[in-house]
């Protein structure tokens, strides 16, 4: 008996699951750009659709390779971007703090430049421009153009980029890119390119520099700022003035004859990574930083990074998972009411900062002097010290992951904020609301195709929320599961 319930169950689980399969197949195709527009005139006007549930073109360039649309970001929000429409890869991305609402009352206007406005009819991005038309051109760069011959440009996308930066882009030191998830930046200096993070609110720490090596050219200082460009030989040149460059970067499609198109991206764990479109998929070609134990935070806060054996916690007692170790706190430890007792210490043997040579650090002092002087100073959360030079790092940001080295004689320093319980309990809360709105919204899918009655006869609803342990899931809880993770994994590519 209990094998035909178990059958019966199967033979359910596998219907529905193809039910929701034919829907997600529809919810995700990812664009249909056979009526879209290639120019957009004065009087343009577009709202979101309720039905799409990934993306709504607005504007194609003439190849169709790449378009202008509204996103659908985590279901409910709205970001108008630029689409590399074979791969549904974000190439551009409007600059927004917070995403206004999907909602057919938010509006797109064209009327001489783009006018964006939300729920409530306020204007949440505009271009402030006067100009005739907007083109998508088959670089992807978005245009507001005068109809004169040749067209003037009063402003293009090109200008503002978001993460993304594709071939024959130029990057110039007025130019910033930020990682979708606004940790990271990339900004150029007099003879560099630096990548920031944003560890600690209003104060950037770099944490990679790449100079100009100059083989070719050479910069002149005072001779003016330097740009980048993305060149479609396969290489990332850096120039100042004339055409020679001052640095060349090359990716690993480098003089080979290519004819694909290449974008360069900061990513969310804050390393600058080259791809080639080669015609059905990306390629990685480039990474600014080779070694995961260089990134930013790469196993989190108090994590500890070892080359070649991956991540675990500065804190041998706490194990390694989801990503970090202790919550990242905010806020430094000056101010009324924080006082010293409100962090306990963790110290650790054989370590050092990933990026210590872009750190500043002090000298001549011993490793106790390191120590109080960060436990004195309320905006230090740590120290590192090095007793073979006797050099003192001081940790101004909310700490983050440091490397594992053999040298034991390296010793670090680090503060915690008391009560990391209360803080966790509020992640836990929040993976826990995020676990629950996902099966919330499954069921409801689910409930939208098979029918209600016949649903519930066959077995009990409340069954299906028991799964959610992961214990023992039926078949279309895994397979929507890792579908709808898809259609998350792309919403996140964005501003959060
Ligand atoms: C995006 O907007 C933020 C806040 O308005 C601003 O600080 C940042 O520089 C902008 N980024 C770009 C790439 O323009
Ligand atoms: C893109 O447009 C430019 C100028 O309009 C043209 O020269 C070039 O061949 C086009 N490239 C592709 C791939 O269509
Ligand atoms: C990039 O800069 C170069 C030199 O300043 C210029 O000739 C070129 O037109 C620029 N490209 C774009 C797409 O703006
Ligand atoms: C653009 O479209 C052409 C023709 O379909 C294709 O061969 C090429 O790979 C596309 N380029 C990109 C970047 O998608
Ligand atoms: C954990 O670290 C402490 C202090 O660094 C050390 O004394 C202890 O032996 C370590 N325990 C383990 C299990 O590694
Ligand atoms: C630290 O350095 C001092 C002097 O440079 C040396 O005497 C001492 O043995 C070193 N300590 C360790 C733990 O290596
Ligand atoms: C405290 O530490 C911060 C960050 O390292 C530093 O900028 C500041 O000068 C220090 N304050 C004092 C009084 O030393």
């Amino acid at each position: 008996m209990c094998g035909l319930i178990t059958n019966s169950a199967a033979t359910h689980s596998r219907a529905v699951s193809a039910l929701v399969f034919i829907t997600l197949f529809h919810f995700l195709i990812s664009v249909s750009t056979a009526a879209t527009r290639q120019e957009l005139a004065r009087g343009f006007r577009a709202s979101p659709d309720m039905v799409v549930r990934s993306f709504q073109p607005l504007l194609n360039d003439p190849t169709g390779n790449f378009s202008l649309g509204f996103l659908r970001v985590q279901e409910t929000q709205l970001a108008v971007v630029i689409l590399h429409v074979a791969s549904s890869e974000t190439i551009w991305t409007v600059n927004l703090t917070t995403l206004p609402a999907w909602t057919d009352r938010a509006l797109l206007r064209f009327d001489g430049g783009f006018v964006l406005s939300d729920a409530d009819g306020r204007v949440v991005w505009s271009t402030d421009t006067a100009g005739d038309r907007a083109v998508l051109l088959n670089s992807s760069n978005l245009q507001i153009q005068l109809a004169r011959d040749p067209p003037v440009v009063l402003w293009q996308s090109f200008d503002f980029p978001a993460d993304t930066l594709v071939e024959n882009q130029n990057f110039s030191s007025e130019m910033v890119l930020i990682s979708s998830n606004r940790a990271y930046s990339a900004r150029l200096g007099a003879d560099f390119i630096g990548l920031y993070a944003e560890f600690n609110e209003g104060r950037s720490q770099i944490y990679y520099r790449h100079r100009a090596l100059q083989a070719k050219a050479q910069v002149i200082p005072g001779g003016g700022p330097i740009h980048l460009q993305l060149h479609s030989d396969g290489y990332l040149g850096m120039y100042q003035n004339g055409s020679v460059p001052v640095d060349l970067q090359a990716f690993n499609t480098f003089q080979k004859p290519a004819n694909g198109f290449l974008r360069l991206r900061l990513d969310t764990d804050g390393n600058l990574r080259g791809f080639y479109w080669e015609g059905s998929k990306w390629d990685l070609v480039y990474e600014a930083i080779s070694e995961q134990c260089e990134l930013p935070s790469p196993c989190g806060s108090y994590g500890l990074c070892e080359p070649g054996a991956g991540c675990s916690c500065l804190n041998n007692r706490t194990v390694y998972t989801s990503g970090q170790c202790i919550p990242a706190d905010s806020g430094d430890f000056c101010g009324s009411g924080v006082a010293k007792k409100d962090f306990w210490v963790m110290r650790r043997s054989g370590v050092e900062l990933p990026f210590k040579e872009l750190m500043s650090y002090r000298t001549g002092f011993t490793k106790d002097q390191c120590e109080s002087f960060c436990e004195t100073n309320c905006s230090c959360w740590g120290s590192l010290y090095y007793n073979a030079t006797g050099f003192c790092y001081l940790v101004d940001y909310p700490v983050r992951t440091v490397v594992a080295v053999a040298d034991g004689t390296k010793t670090g320093y680090f503060k915690v904020r008391q009560a990391p319980s209360r803080a966790k309990l509020k992640v836990g809360l929040e993976i826990g609301l995020g676990i629950l709105a996902g099966i919330v919204g499954i069921a409801v899918m689910i409930l939208g195709f098979a029918s209600y009655r016949q649903w519930r006869r066959r077995r009990g609803i409340g069954r299906f929320f028991e799964d959610d342990d992961g214990s023992v899931s039926p078949g279309p809880y895994k397979d929507l599961g890792s579908a709808s993770f898809k259609s998350i994994e792309m919403g996140s590519g964005f501003v959060r």
